[in-house]
């Protein structure tokens, strides 16, 4: 895995929904050797832990990535100007795994959605479900659509396309599809695992709590099971973010 942590020149940083920001940043080194599913760390000025940040898209020469503002450094971040220098350690973490020839339903769900955008684009024809809680926090439809995903949209409150979950329509389409791949919050993670268990492998991205991301500080051990192996503490920053459904323990 080849990662390093370099300048990265912010050159968009535009609100695209409520408390969600949209960043291009480019460093010509780095850009290029992003997966799909992994992740950025980006470093915020004033605090000792870098802030984890999915990678949303890439080409030869930036990063896209997009977040929400929770607390005090993705704050600052939402305050950067064009024209900063920003320090982010990437690529990191092990991504999605695409076959060709295969039919993906890709699945977000709210901040859960950037990473499936980039991960869409490695895929042929992918069904794209994203689910918001409501019609203010909807992102990234049209990038969706530019990337020739069939996409359907779900909110929470009925605010904006089927009003529901997005396993909803997963139930309803699972027939259709060889794999599924989905990051989001761990109860929705959890309840599609559920409905694609022993129909379709899944793949499901996590999202732990973190400090050095690169596997010298434990903070995000999580017990998982690997096929055919013992039951053991694996770091999501190193081993993941990205797991087989069945070799998670959603409850611990
Ligand atoms: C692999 C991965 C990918 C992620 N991708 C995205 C994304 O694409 N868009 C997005 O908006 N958010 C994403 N997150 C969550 C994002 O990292 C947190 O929202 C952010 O770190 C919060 O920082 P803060 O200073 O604003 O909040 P605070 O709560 O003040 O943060 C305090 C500390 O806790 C850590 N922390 C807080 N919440 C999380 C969290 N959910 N995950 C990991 N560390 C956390 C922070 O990094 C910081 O060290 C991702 C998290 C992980 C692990
Ligand atoms: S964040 Fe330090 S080991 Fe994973």
């Amino acid at each position: 895995m080849k990662y390093d942590s370099r300048p990265f020149k912010l050159v968009k940083n535009e609100q695209i929904a409520d408390g969600i920001f949209d960043w291009t940043v480019e460093n010509k080194d780095l850009a290029p050797l992003a997966k799909c599913g992994q992740f950025a760390n980006v470093k915020v000025t004033g605090r000792t832990l870098r802030r984890p940040i999915s990678i949303c898209d890439a080409d030869e020469s930036s990063l896209r990535l997009v977040f929400q503002v929770k607390g005090e450094g993705t704050r600052v971040m939402s305050e950067m100007k064009t024209g900063d220098e920003v320090e982010i350690l990437a690529p990191l973490g092990h991504g999605f795994e695409i076959e060709k020839g295969r039919k993906y339903c890709l699945i977000g769900g709210g901040i859960g959605v950037p990473p499936m955008l980039y991960t869409a684009k490695q895929c042929d024809n992918p069904l794209v479900i994203t689910g918001f809680r409501n019609k203010d926090l909807i992102i990234l439809q049209d990038d969706f659509k530019a990337a020739g995903a069939e996409l359907v949209l779900t909110t929470d409150d009925g605010s904006a396309g089927v009003h529901g979950f997005v396993t909803d329509v997963l139930k309803e389409r699972i027939g259709e599809v060889d794999k599924v791949l989905a990051c989001g919050p761990i109860p929705m993670l959890k309840a599609i695992a559920a409905v694609c268990k022993g129909k379709v492998r899944c793949q499901v991205s996590l999202e732990e709590r973190m400090g050095c991301g690169i596997g010298a500080c434990l903070v995000c051990a999580c017990k998982t099971k690997p096929k055919d192996g013992e039951a053991f503490m694996s770091q999501v920053c190193r081993h993941g973010p990205v797991y087989d459904a069945e070799e998670v323990f959603f409850d611990e």
